[in-house]
């Protein structure tokens, strides 16, 4: 597949249909996030490959997502933010739950912090979570060459999801991917269109 190609079919999904991914384009995936970039050498990144109903139930218990949302309070919060921000919040949010269980295949993405995230002062004491998004960005541009999708979620509850994940305490995570197949109703949101020209800059702002 042309690499232009594979940028462009990588959007976020959050609808998804009930097919399994086989295991070696996960596997690939997987491969492919460790070609990435990452400010030591060390690639310390570990995947959590989840598929039993059983193990969704615990990440949904442990981020709280079990709680119904108002549809007009989201709304009135989002009322005066960007359409487009809007849009994706408002199709988001109430699926967060419903996509970690419809998903077939959920990945943790966990990472050895250099400084803890709450201890961080500089840019460089959160190289690790930089280097940890340039293997997320390959994993989903691998995955998306074989039309499969995800969408990175961002856990809160990082501690209780660790405990039991039996993750070590050392370690944080980056993300939690849903991954599937899109659904033949999935809603894929518009990208915002950037003028790309302004945002160049050459020799100084
Ligand atoms: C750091 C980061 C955090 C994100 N957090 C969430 C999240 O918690 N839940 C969610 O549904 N989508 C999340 N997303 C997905 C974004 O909403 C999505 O990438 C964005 O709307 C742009 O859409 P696109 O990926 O299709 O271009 C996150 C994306 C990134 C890069």
């Amino acid at each position: 597949m042309e690499f232009r190609e594979v940028i462009e079919r990588r959007r976020t999904i959050r609808d998804f249909q009930n097919k399994e991914v086989a295991k070696d384009i996960i596997d690939y995936a997987i491969e492919n996030g460790f070609k990435a970039p990452t400010y030591n050498h060390l690639r310390d990144w570990d995947f959590i490959i989840i598929n039993s109903l059983e193990s969704k139930l615990k990440l949904i218990e442990s981020e709280n997502l079990d709680k119904s949302i108002d549809i007009k309070e989201l709304e009135n919060l989002f009322k005066k933010e960007d359409r487009i921000m809007k849009e994706m919040y408002l199709d988001a949010i109430p699926k967060q739950k419903k996509m970690i269980i419809e998903a077939p295949s959920v990945v943790i993405v966990v990472f050895k912090p250099k400084t803890k995230i709450g201890e961080a002062k500089r840019i460089y004491d959160l190289n690790c979570l930089a280097s940890v998004w340039t293997c997320i960005e390959n994993f989903l541009l691998s995955l998306a060459e074989h039309n499969v999708y995800g969408v990175t979620f961002i856990p809160q509850n990082i501690e209780a999801i660790k405990e039991k994940f039996g993750i070590p305490i050392e370690l944080e995570i980056a993300s939690i991917i849903p991954i599937g197949y899109m659904a033949e109703n999935a809603k894929i949101l518009k990208q915002k269109t950037i003028n790309i020209t302004e945002r160049k800059h050459y020799e100084k702002w």
